[in-house]
């Protein structure tokens, strides 16, 4: 991570839903952090019910962000206090507002000029509940977002509802005039049904250079989602079909980095006050939230900062109401169908009874393959199958689920998989790290 002259990294968590861990994640992913040698403050931004502080260990909090908020301190780094965890610190919420209260534009403004300023590496702010405009921009305004969401239909919708209305919010800031304020107006009251790849040919066509601009300021509002309380495998899945739905609604990129299982490590250590990745470094969800923390530290913080200056500022003022929309723009189940797929040219060596086959390898993906190879075969045959240019990986247990022709479509069978398979992936990928990969192998960890 860079941070010369740009500040520390801001990391900011949400999700919409209240209850879905986004506080156990934000005070493990800050102590996830310090483990691997950086200073970082966690700052509770949730106005309302702050209680980061107990997760984390610290008594008495002393003076807290609202302090700032209201004038009694100076500056930001009066109201930081250390925590047990070495190089981890606390900005501590109050609980003084109500969730709800509407903080002036100027205060959130104030308020992330002086975490900017913190002297720190990397800031992590638990953002809270709800999708009220002072969450909402505290998410939009940081460097990298982070969606907590379970996999629970309603976890799931208020997680897109949450993602809506920030794009939108974020969309309407971008408006500098009066008439591009009354165009993004009439648009956002269409945006219950409207896509937004039909609503930038829209604005195209009435303001050129407003719809560079949005397209501008979503390509790069990207976000991170996490997976938590998982209880099976297969429960990645709705993650993945919640990525994609977003990506096809609103736009914006979903980078499904992986899950952390329910356990009651996680519960546990809630109730000890003190995050779970200090002391249960092995575990998976322990691997899956230093994985995470690794990612968000490898940020190209210069060219966050440099696509920021670029369309000035983000505004957190801008009016529009902000649709309260519990629900999804179409059935979910429409996008559950498989993992996500990557590309591949390989070589297989396909086993089906006593037959042998030689064949080629179309795409990956977590639960299985497209292979093509000649050959009798009905939908429902078990087929094992090693990749050639990597043997290392042994033979996949597989079953034939599709037929197109000679291209079949399989999908990986056995409990003993998610490992191999997401090294698959990891392969697939080249260099980049696999995202779905983390949540199978920490599903596939036995709960506990
Ligand atoms: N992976 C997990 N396994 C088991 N329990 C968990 C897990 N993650 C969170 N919890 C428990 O769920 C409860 C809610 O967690 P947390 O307070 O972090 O949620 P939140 O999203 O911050 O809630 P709020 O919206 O109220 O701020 C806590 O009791 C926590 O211990
Ligand atoms: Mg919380």
């Amino acid at each position: 991570m860079t941070t010369p002259a740009t500040g520390p990294l801001i990391v900011a968590v949400g999700g919409g839903k209240g209850g879905v861990g986004k506080s156990a994640i934000s005070a493990n992913l800050a102590a996830a952090m310090a483990r691997q040698g950086f200073r970082v403050t966690a700052v509770d931004a949730d106005l309302g019910s702050a209680n980061l502080h107990t997760m984390l260990g610290v008594d008495d909090p002393g003076p807290t962000l609202h302090g700032l908020l209201e004038g009694r301190l100076q500056s930001l780094e009066e109201a930081v206090v250390a925590t047990p965890v070495p190089r981890l610190f606390l900005v501590p919420g109050s609980n003084a507002l109500p969730g709800s209260a509407n903080l002036a534009h100027a205060r959130k403004l104030k308020l992330i000029r002086h975490i900017r300023k913190l002297d720190t590496d990397a800031v992590v702010v638990d953002c809270g509940a709800g999708i009220g405009f002072n969450v909402i921009d505290f998410f939009n305004l940081a460097d990298r977002r982070l969606l907590v969401a379970t996999p629970q239909l309603v976890s799931l919708q208020n997680c897109y509802g949450f993602v809506k209305a920030c794009a939108y919010r974020g969309m309407r800031a971008c408006a500098q005039t009066a008439s591009q304020r009354e165009l993004l107006k009439a648009t956002s009251s269409q945006s219950e049904t409207e896509r937004v790849s039909q609503l930038l040919p829209r604005v195209r066509g009435q303001d050129p250079q407003l719809a560079d601009v949005l397209e501008h300021f979503l390509g790069g509002f990207g976000v991170t989602l996490l997976g938590n309380m998982l209880d099976g495998q297969g429960e990645h899945n709705p993650l993945h079909a919640i990525a994609r739905m977003v990506r096809d609604f609103l736009a914006v990129e979903v980078d499904v980095f992986g899950g952390i299982r329910r356990t009651p490590l996680v519960h546990g250590s809630v109730s000890r006050r003190r995050p779970f990745i200090c002391d249960n470094m092995t575990d998976p969800a322990a691997r899956v939230m230093m994985r995470l923390a690794e990612d968000l530290l490898e940020t190209d913080l210069h060219a966050v900062r440099a696509r920021q200056a670029e369309r000035g500022q983000p505004t957190s003022g801008a009016p529009g109401a902000l649709a309260d929309d519990k629900s999804l723009p179409g059935p979910l189940a429409t996008y559950e169908r498989e993992h996500e797929r990557f590309a591949v040219d390989w070589e297989v060596e396909l086993r089906l009874g006593d037959a042998k086959h030689q064949g080629e390898a179309l795409d990956v993906s977590c639960g299985g393959a497209r292979l093509m190879w000649v050959g009798e075969v009905e939908p429902g045959d078990a087929i094992q199958v090693t990749f050639a240019e990597h043997p290392d990986l042994g033979a996949f247990e597989a079953q034939v689920i599709h037929l197109d022709g000679n291209t079949r479509g399989v999908q990986f069978r056995g409990s003993d998989v998610a490992e191999r398979t997401a090294e698959l992936v990891r392969r697939a990928q080249g260099e980049a790290p696999v995202r779905s990969a983390s949540l199978d192998a920490a599903s596939a960890a036995p709960a506990g």
